[in-house]
């Protein structure tokens, strides 16, 4: 049974549960603070190379709200989310790193990810916040992660910075240096790009070839960097076909029974075979619990996390 199959046939036997009704404002957990100059970096100097990013503005993050907004786990549960994020993580750094020195450089570097899902609400904000705050504790690697979801902006709204310059801003002025729309966190290797000000022609601006540009460039400000890119669902995006041949690998989340088996299938038609394609089964548990459990799988072999709750062993 092909991975895909197998995949689909998860979603038909799947648990109970999955995400309930619409999601309350939640207040951001990060504001935009004037950028410190690094330690020993005189006023006026460039911060050391090594550094990435805007050198005006960074992103203050709450780890309180993080955490009330389930975006860290709580205590008791930390072990075991970041045991299914670790489970999430390994293949894509493998794949974006055992591949990136044999990348054909014509093609899109694995180590720019898209995370996408075929219909609205399966988990792809969730994903992408929690990879990206688990690949930020890689001390080899970077993250940057990308709002791009127009219509959704939930990146941007999460950190406070819906109002900042970003994807959107770079997208329609090529002089502005796409590293200035870079912000870094406090916490160390995260850095977000905000969705910036859209235009009535943000869904084709995704498409076009300045975005792949815009991609190529993001990716080439940190060679051990991963670059993640939070999408609309892609089912709904006309351009998604363009838009997911400009990443190396596309991560689509599942909701386990919630997804209509369809819906999957024509979201991987849609994806086409230039990417690497992931299948993330999240199962969204709501009783105020971060929860969940995390079906991952390649072709090369399906891992499935414990569901939360359960001890790791
Ligand atoms: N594994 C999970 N555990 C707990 N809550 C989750 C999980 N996955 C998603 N959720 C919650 O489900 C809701 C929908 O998730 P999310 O916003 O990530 O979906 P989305 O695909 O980005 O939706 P949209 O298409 O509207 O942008 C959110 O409230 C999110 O916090
Ligand atoms: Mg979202």
């Amino acid at each position: 049974m092909s991975i895909v199959e197998r995949a689909i046939k998860r979603l038909q036997d799947s648990a109970q549960g999955g995400a309930k009704g619409p999601r309350a404002p939640s207040p951001p957990v990060g504001r935009v603070v004037p950028s410190v100059a690094a330690p020993g970096t005189p006023p006026g100097e460039p911060r050391s190379r090594r550094e990435i990013g805007s050198t005006e503005k960074s992103i203050h993050i709450d780890y309180d709200a993080l955490r009330q907004r389930g975006l860290l786990p709580p205590e008791h549960q930390q072990r075991q989310i970041a045991h299914q994020y670790r489970l999430l993580k390994r293949p894509l750094l493998k794949a974006a790193f055992d591949a990136a020195a044999a990348h054909d450089s014509t093609a899109a570097s694995p180590r720019t990810i898209m995370v996408t899902s075929a219909l609205p609400g399966e988990g792809k904000t969730f994903t992408s916040i929690n990879l990206a705050l688990s690949l930020a504790l890689e001390k080899d690697h970077r993250v940057i992660l990308i709002d791009g979801d127009a219509p959704k902006p939930h990146v941007s709204h999460t950190f406070g910075v819906a109002s900042e310059a970003g994807l959107f801003d770079v997208l329609t002025n090529p002089g502005l240096p796409v590293e200035s729309v870079v912000l870094p966190t406090d916490i160390r290797g995260l850095y977000i790009v905000p969705i910036g000000r859209r235009s009535d022609s943000a869904t084709e601006l995704l498409s076009s070839a300045r975005m792949r540009q815009v991609v190529a460039e993001l990716q080439a400000l940190d060679d051990y960097g991963i670059v993640l890119f939070d999408s609309p669902p892609i089912l709904l995006t006309s351009e998604a076909q363009v838009l997911a041949s400009l990443f190396g690998q596309v991560v689509l989340v599942v909701r386990a029974s919630g997804t209509p088996q369809q819906a999957v299938t024509d979201a991987l038609a849609m994806i086409g075979e230039g990417p690497r394609v992931g299948l993330l089964l999240n199962q969204a548990l709501h009783d105020n619990n971060v929860g969940g459990y995390y079906g991952y799988g390649y072709g090369d072999g399906f891992v499935e996390s414990q569901q939360a709750g359960q001890n790791e062993s």
